[in-house]
């Protein structure tokens, strides 16, 4: 995620890497990073850096520190620079009680009927991107993860359907300009992109405040205790869920895509399409291909871990993506194997131990529209799959966050039927195509 932008934590992240052995511009190490973390997990849990951060491997000490009051955001100035350049931190880069107020005013936004109702409607979309996509050659991530996942942001941050085109380019730029190492080329577009999204929120909060509505920028801007909030506390909430959103939904995606191409018989797409085992093919390429491999802590007193002295303001790095494969956890943990989260009966999926939405206080937010808008969209393309076709797949420079940036597919050929229309209001049963294709026998389990 481009939310942990303070120059403190990239000099920790970029020192993580050099001890890993590894480098962002080697494409062997951003394809599979796990051929420098299993050496290191294996020696230890806890590892000093040189410069006295500390890297976390294992599962039980990562789940330590980010369950754990003595690591948080406030201690050292962590982010002197913050999203957007405006001068407010995130609810992310806070501590309780900034970070419960905030989180409590966005929850409202994430219920159980709300996901619901967004979930229909997503699954909507990905049943029209795919029949978009029908019979010709393309790229997973462009043709259907990243307009999918943009829409999610949208959705949440209720952008109208006439504001959505202009929205979605911004909003790609702006993300692009949060990417870490900065790879862009395009600095003054980036910037003019940053500007726009500004004014767009800017605009709605002006709009709010004449007149709230059942938005999350009227539940921000109104806050609890009666009081209002001021425009940068409004923007940059509405930067964090795009910051925090987006990658990590459009890396879900393609990695499932991924392993489920990759598993045998096609059962991968069988169990992706079954409502009983569904949820354990999401949880397991949660597991095994995390999105945010990093997310960083402070100490904020005198303390220590794993019997290492932590000094206050010392910065702390539970590597997640090492903590999902640790073998004192998780049985044989580099192999795909969706039916870990199955319980023995075999009727649904077992509480899942993964670290792939954080633990603690800073839990994903979002966790349950991730989940549901994977499972929709699995289930959607399983009637049709893309066939990877052989041609290679490139990964996102980065460490913080994992992902592709082209998964070269065929899609397969047109579906039949009638595309559905957007359900007004979020109400409203999906249809998935039907596929013309064969496909490769299919088992229910
Ligand atoms: C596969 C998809 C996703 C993954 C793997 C993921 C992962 C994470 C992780 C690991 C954290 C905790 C970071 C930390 O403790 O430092 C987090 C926090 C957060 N995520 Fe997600 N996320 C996903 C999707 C989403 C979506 C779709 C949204 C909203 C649109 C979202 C919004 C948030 C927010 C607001 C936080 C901050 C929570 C807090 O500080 O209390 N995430 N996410």
């Amino acid at each position: 995620m481009a939310i942990y932008d303070g120059e403190p934590i990239r000099r920790a992240v970029a020192e993580l890497t050099r001890f890993l052995g590894a480098s962002v511009d080697d494409p062997g190490f951003l394809a599979d990073p796990h051929r420098c973390l299993t050496p290191r997990i294996r020696s230890r849990p806890v590892h000093r850096l040189p410069g006295g951060a500390l890297a976390v491997l294992g599962h039980a000490a990562c789940a330590e520190v980010l369950r754990d009051a003595r690591f948080g955001h406030g201690a050292g100035n962590l982010y002197e620079t913050t999203l957007l350049g405006l001068p407010a931190r995130s609810f992310l880069q806070m501590d309780t009680p900034g970070h419960t107020r905030l989180r409590g005013q966005v929850a409202r936004h994430f219920s159980v009927r709300r996901i619901q109702g967004l979930a229909q409607n997503l699954a909507h979309d990905s049943a029209a991107l795919s029949r978009r996509c029908a019979g010709r050659p393309g790229d997973f991530v462009t043709d259907f993860a990243e307009p999918l996942a943009m829409t999610v942001i949208s959705d949440v941050l209720g952008v109208p359907p006439e504001d959505r085109t202009a929205f979605h380019r911004d909003a790609r730029l702006v993300i692009q300009g949060l990417d870490q190492p900065a790879r862009t080329t395009d600095e003054r577009a980036i910037a003019q992109a940053r500007f726009r999204f500004v004014r767009y929120f800017r605009r709605q909060i002006q709009a709010r405040r004449q007149a709230p509505r059942e938005d999350l920028v009227s539940t921000l801007l109104h806050r609890p205790d009666g009081s209002m909030a001021d425009d940068r506390e409004v923007v940059t909430t509405c930067s964090l869920l795009l910051s925090a959103g987006y990658d990590t939904t459009v890396s879900l995606l393609s990695q499932a895509v991924a392993e489920l191409d990759g598993a045998p018989s096609g059962q991968g797409w069988a169990m992706a399409s079954n409502p009983w085992t569904a949820d354990a093919v999401v949880e397991e390429v949660l597991r095994l291909q995390s999105p945010v491999q990093v997310a960083p802590r402070a100490a904020v007193r005198d303390t220590a871990l794993d019997g290492l002295p932590v000094a206050r303001g010392t910065i702390v790095l539970p590597l997640l993506a090492a903590a999902n494969r640790d073998p004192d956890v998780f049985d044989t943990p580099h192999a795909f194997r969706p039916g870990r989260y199955l319980d023995p009966a075999g009727t649904g999926p077992a509480a899942a131990r993964h670290l792939a939405f954080g633990a603690g206080a800073h839990f994903c937010l979002g966790a349950a529209l991730a989940r549901a808008t994977a499972r929709g969209a699995l289930s959607v393309l399983a009637a049709c799959p893309p066939r990877l076709n052989g041609a290679s797949r490139t990964y996102h420079e980065g460490v913080v966050v994992r992902g592709l940036r082209s998964l070269p597919v065929t899609w397969p050929g047109r579906p039949s039927g009638t595309p559905p229309s957007r359900p007004a209001g979020g109400a409203g049963a999906h249809a998935a195509p039907s596929c013309p294709v064969a496909h490769p026998q299919r088992s229910s389990t």
